[in-house]
């Protein structure tokens, strides 16, 4: 593979805690890493060379919670919640009825869609969950399509007990052979803690049949009211707890002890008319933080990362650099990923260079398509 000298990069933001940000900076990409970072004015030379024209380059974004794999959508639902409808949940069975209506082909091709939308807004690495299936068969299809995109594959047969079942018999249908189906397609295993979803007791056997059978876990916690699942999440070593909207102070103390992972997912918040979460008293607790953007057709429908970290910015007390950091390094953390998320010597040379002098301006000008190009492991995607 050909080396690639990035030159003249005005910003570079690392998410390197060892050095974020460095002014008039140049990048070395080599089969598919970063070999070298250091002042534009050493730049060594290389086969191919990128003028950034002191344009600003952040890390690919790591989105880090996704529900890609569905069909249909809920324009209607959303309409009637932005007349004032409460958000509850409920709408995921719309989505389960029309996603085992659809064929596989067509499954893919919306899943692809969604992907390369992302893409062209600077995410290089995703996670997607399975959830919309809820059967042995439907379930396993979803997380056999989702593998065909990214390796980060979540099981998500707990997402909700489907109709005409009792959750005790769901439970033990998600963790028996549920489990066994979709084992060769996922690396974690994830369960909806929540009133109206599952329970600690059910929650918790979920988890356990999965990590025995050699998953990770995380878990949704926390987004519709306070609840069990934070805790849950620290208790069963999970690497990170997604929502986390209602937070007490044990459970902001239980991420800080355990190191778990707190994923934010402002577009939610926004989609569902609710409060957004506080990231500010969790940094400040020492809670390491993830912005995703939870992408799926009833809660927030939205694959920009950009969008995200602006809300971040403006609704839940980040900094700019946070914000950034969060759906970089963040996401990385949350999916215990140490070769994406920031660029260091070593790591997959994921970058985007934005139409912008600064990552700030990602916040700062939201909405405006900011993101020039896209490389991922040292080839250009967008
Ligand atoms: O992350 N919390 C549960 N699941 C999704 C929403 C799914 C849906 O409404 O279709 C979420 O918000
Ligand atoms: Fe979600």
């Amino acid at each position: 593979m050909t080396a690639t000298v990035f030159d003249h990069i005005g910003l570079l933001f690392t998410a390197d805690p060892e050095r974020e940000e460095i002014e008039n900076a140049a990048l070395v990409a080599e089969d598919g890493v970063v070999r070298w970072i250091g002042p534009s004015s050493r730049a060594p030379a290389a086969d191919e060379r990128v003028d950034a024209e002191g344009r600003a380059v952040i890390p690919g974004f790591v989105d880090s919670h996704t529900h890609l794999v569905f069909a249909g959508d809920r324009t209607g639902e959303f309409v009637a919640r932005m007349a004032g409808e409460p958000y509850t949940g409920g709408g995921i069975h719309d989505t389960v009825a029309a996603t085992r209506k659809a064929t596989i082909p067509e499954l893919v091709t919306n899943t692809a869609f969604l992907v390369a939308e992302m893409a062209e807004q600077g995410t290089t690495t995703v996670e997607i969950k399975s959830g919309y299936g809820l059967t042995v068969e439907d379930e396993r299809r979803c997380l056999e399509i989702a593998r065909q995109f990214t390796e980060e594959t979540t099981f998500l047969g707990a997402h909700v007990v489907p109709r005409g079942m009792s959750a005790d018999e769901y439970v033990r249908l998600v963790a028996g052979p549920m489990l066994e189906a979709c084992l060769p397609f996922a690396k974690w295993v994830d369960v909806f803690c929540e009133r109206g979803a599952f329970d600690e007791d059910q929650a918790r056997q979920v988890l356990a049949a999965g990590i025995k059978a050699g998953l990770q876990a995380r878990v949704h916690a926390n987004q519709l009211g306070e609840g069990p699942g934070v805790r849950l999440a620290c208790e069963m070593g999970a690497a990170s707890a997604d929502h986390c909207t209602y937070l007490t102070d044990a459970d902001i103390a239980a991420l800080a002890d355990s190191g778990v992972v707190a994923t934010l997912l402002p577009g939610a918040e926004f989609a569902t008319r609710s409060p957004y979460p506080d990231a500010r008293r969790l940094i400040d607790a020492g809670v390491t933080v993830a912005i995703a953007t939870d992408c799926n057709p009833g809660s927030s429908f939205t694959t920009s990362m950009p969008f995200c970290v602006a809300l971040a910015v403006r609704y839940m007390g980040m900094t700019p650099a946070e914000a950034v950091r969060a759906a970089t390094l963040g996401g990385a953390k949350a999916l215990r990923r140490t070769d994406v998320g920031m660029l260091r010597v070593g790591t997959r040379a994921d970058l985007v260079i934005l139409d912008a002098p600064s990552y700030v301006h990602l916040a700062y000008r939201p909405g405006v398509p900011l993101i020039a190009q896209v490389w991922r492991g040292g080839r250009r995607i967008v």
